[in-house]
């Protein structure tokens, strides 16, 4: 493994045992991408993969050449209107109004390892070995713009991490209008494009079309990566599924505005763009002064959807998210937001927390209410200081109580928010993002901090550390319940409110690490609305994440399923709620909303005073069994075995590292009367060990489970009778497996 440059050649290599990647300097200076794909043999010569032909309507850099035009070479970073005219990778607005920009390759470094990316997430690695970047510079020689693209090859992955960073050398500001993290060119169209799109309460639904010659794309303008979509796509081969086949996923470690955009060109070549939204951006760059665009990966597989998504998982569970939790089964955690909303005192907290205790819940969540006067969602955001009328003894008082009990205590705030009834917002009327003039959107009754304000973020962090500090807080829950309107800052001048999304996010983690790195024990959970921000840049601070407010488990089927496609099981907080379910009436079995949220972090959301005697027995058992297999459950391999997007009967497994152990979830939707006989043919087992199966007592071995396959069939065909336990909808079971 390793980065091989050919001087001879001026062509870069990089590769490890599975994949590789090759560009070349073109001609003209700018860097030309030669492949991306499984792993060729390497040669000092790859030219022959540049194919250049006189074209009847194009137009060409070189005088005397009818070859060379950049709109039929595929392009590490294009640029628009020098002969290209597909949409470009970066847009330089320059002091005499030009627009025109010409990168070309000046010099590059080579180092193990891969640097960090200053105030941004990024993958890391801990051992050198683990990695190696390439930083090639270029220079656009006339406004002296220095671009640096790195990539970072990992050993044992398939992953190739990018980032841009441009530096202005010269002596004129110019504004960046748009700095794509990616620019990737491949050499045909053959792709189903997949995204995640959804909206509050049915985030990340599995979305797939074909792609066709011109622009399509995902992206968000909300300020947050969104419920609507993900900064994740996927281009797979029309002949791959999930157990085969070739597909490259890419994911924009960032949790802003962002544009995922595919473009086939009439000459049946496909640009991806990943990166910050261009729309409304503009960073103004002096000289001297740099930007840095956020990180994007690359995955590649020839295997298969599921081989895509578990190399995202490990990369992202070990070397994105970091700090104490990243390793640790998490704890099982009751969350009073649906069992009481704001209506609560402190004995009803302590209620709810001390039958939790008994069932073997580990750790109690104070959500929304504990503030200011925060006894609905019209007042109080802002001011965090515990509302001493609930809680008389503030957050150590209650945070003590729940210690006391045997318990963890965890607190949700919504740092990045204000209402205009409330102290912080009567103090400081300009602190929110709002235009002058203009009235501003309210969401929920609340405003949005201005984060691009460094003095704001220190007024929270404050606030926050003061409570962090005088009482023992094991978990936070940090929401952020609405999108951004009316973007502008009363602290930039006129040429740099082009700058605001993105410094808000800057604010935003800068945030979180100076919390995380005073409190590197809490384990943060992050949230907006449900899964608004779920997406790489929040899993570096926050190893789990709020994946939907609706907790309705034939719902979270589809949500978890969807979200799988990129993020690890141990990121997606999951819960057990109640029945009718608060998000849209359905009642569906207990047994059946626990099946589906093992496979997450797992917990409650709701009072367990509340159940009858005989479900508080059903959940202590619950309980019992997410201990014992919780660690494989959040850290086994993954499989999606039956897309609830396309059937009746979702099934998915996780198999521990070692074989040994398997747990199979299956879930049929619908009760189906006089049904077919089924079997679902495993996956990730080794043949030759023989497993016992907990679900009929018998045995079977690895071979017999993935080749003959799981016998699934309802011994009732779906009928209600006598002999037969239950047949019904929103049926559940789990098939755990052991060598
Ligand atoms: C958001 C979250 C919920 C809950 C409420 C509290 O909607 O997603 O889980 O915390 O805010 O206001």
């Amino acid at each position: 493994m390793g980065i091989f440059f050919n001087k001879r050649t001026q062509t870069f290599h990089l590769f490890n045992d599975n994949i590789s990647y090759i560009m070349t300097v073109l001609p003209g200076g700018q860097m030309g991408q030669l492949y991306f794909g499984k792993k060729i043999h390497h040669r000092e010569d790859f030219s022959y993969l540049l194919e250049t032909a006189p074209r009847p309507m194009a137009s060409y850099l070189f005088e005397n050449d009818r070859t060379f035009s950049l709109e039929h070479i595929r392009q590490e970073y294009g640029v628009y209107g020098s002969t290209d005219y597909r949409s470009p990778a970066v847009d330089i607005l320059q002091e005499n109004g030009a627009r025109i920009c010409d990168f070309q390759y000046v010099d590059h470094m080579i180092t193990p390892g891969k640097p960090k990316l200053a105030g941004l997430p990024a993958t890391y690695t801990e051992e050198d070995s683990e990695a190696d970047t390439l930083i090639l510079i270029l220079r656009d020689p006339v406004t002296g713009i220095r671009l640096q693209l790195l990539y970072t090859i990992f050993s044992g992955e398939n992953a190739i991490a990018r980032s841009a960073a441009f530096y202005n050398d010269g002596d004129k500001t110019v504004h960046l209008q748009k700095a794509m993290s990616l620019c990737m060119d491949l050499p045909d169209y053959n792709y189903d494009l997949m995204h995640f799109s959804g909206a509050w309460s049915r985030e990340r639904h599995t979305k797939i079309r074909s792609l066709e010659m011109g622009i399509q794309s995902v992206g968000s303008m909300r300020g947050h990566s969104s419920h609507e979509h993900n900064p994740f796509v996927i281009l797979k081969r029309k002949t791959a599924d999930e157990f085969q086949g070739e597909a490259i996923g890419f994911s924009l470690v960032y949790s802003g505005n962002f544009l995922a955009q595919v473009e086939v060109d009439t000459h049946e070549t496909t640009r991806v763009l990943l990166g910050i939204h261009p729309d409304w951006f503009d960073w103004k760059l002096e000289p001297e002064s740099s930007f840095q665009t956020p990180e994007a990966v690359m995955f590649y597989t020839d295997q298969g959807l599921n081989h895509l998504s578990q190399t995202c998982h490990r990369l992202y569970q070990k070397r994105l998210a970091r700090g104490y939790w990243r390793d640790k089964v998490r704890p099982i955690l009751i969350n009073n937001w649906e069992a009481t909303y704001f209506n609560f005192t402190e004995d009803k907290l302590v209620e709810i927390a001390s039958r939790a205790k008994e069932c073997g819940v580990e750790l109690f969540v104070l959500d929304d209410g504990w503030f200011g006067a925060r006894r609905n969602d019209r007042a109080g955001l802002g001011d965090w200081t515990p509302a001493l009328s609930l809680l008389p003894g503030g957050i150590k008082g209650i945070a003590d109580k729940i210690e006391a009990l045997g318990m963890k205590f965890g607190l949700w705030f919504e740092p990045e928010m204000v209402n205009m009834d409330s102290d912080l917002y009567r103090a400081h009327p300009d602190w929110i993002l709002s235009t002058p003039n203009r009235s501003a959107s309210h969401g929920r009754y609340q405003h949005v901090l201005d984060f691009s304000r460094p003095e704001v973020v220190d007024c929270i962090y404050q606030m926050m550390k003061r409570i962090l500090s005088e009482a023992k807080i094991s978990y936070i829950k940090w929401d952020m319940n609405r999108s951004i309107t009316e973007c502008y800052s009363a602290a930039l001048p006129a040429d740099r409110q082009g700058e605001v999304f993105h410094r808000y996010i800057l604010g935003v983690y800068d945030l979180y690490e100076r919390l995380t790195s005073q409190f590197p024990e809490i384990l943060f959970e992050s949230c907006a609305s449900g899964g608004a921000r779920f997406d790489p840049g929040m899993l570096y601070y926050a190893p789990q994440a709020w994946t939907s407010d609706d907790t309705d488990a034939v719902e979270r089927l589809k949500i978890q399923y969807g979200s799988s496609y990129c993020y690890p099981l141990s990121s997606m907080g999951s819960h057990v709620s109640v029945c009718p379910n608060h998000q849209l009436n359905r009642t569906t079995p207990l047994y059946t909303r626990a099946n589906v949220a093992y496979f997450g972090t797992f917990g409650y959301e709701l009072d367990l005073n509340k159940l009858t005697e005989e479900e508080q027995e059903e959940v202590k058992e619950q309980i019992k069994f997410m201990k014992q297999y919780r660690e494989l459950f959040q850290f086994g391999t993954f499989y999606r075995l039956s897309s609830p997007f396309e059937n009746n009967v979702t099934a998915w497994m996780v198999v521990s590292e070692d074989k040994r152990e398997a747990i199979v979830g299956w879930y049929r939707i619908l009760n189906v009367v006089n049904e077919a006989f089924h079997r679902i043919p495993l996956k990730g087992l080794d043949p030759e060990l023989c497993y016992h199966s907990l679900a009929d007592g018998n045995s079977y071995y690895g071979d017999e489970l993935m080749y003959a396959g799981l016998i699934t069939s309802d011994s009732s065909a779906g009928e209600t009778t006598p002999e037969t336990e239950h047949s019904c909808d929103f049926d559940s079971r789990l098939y755990i497996l052991k060598a």
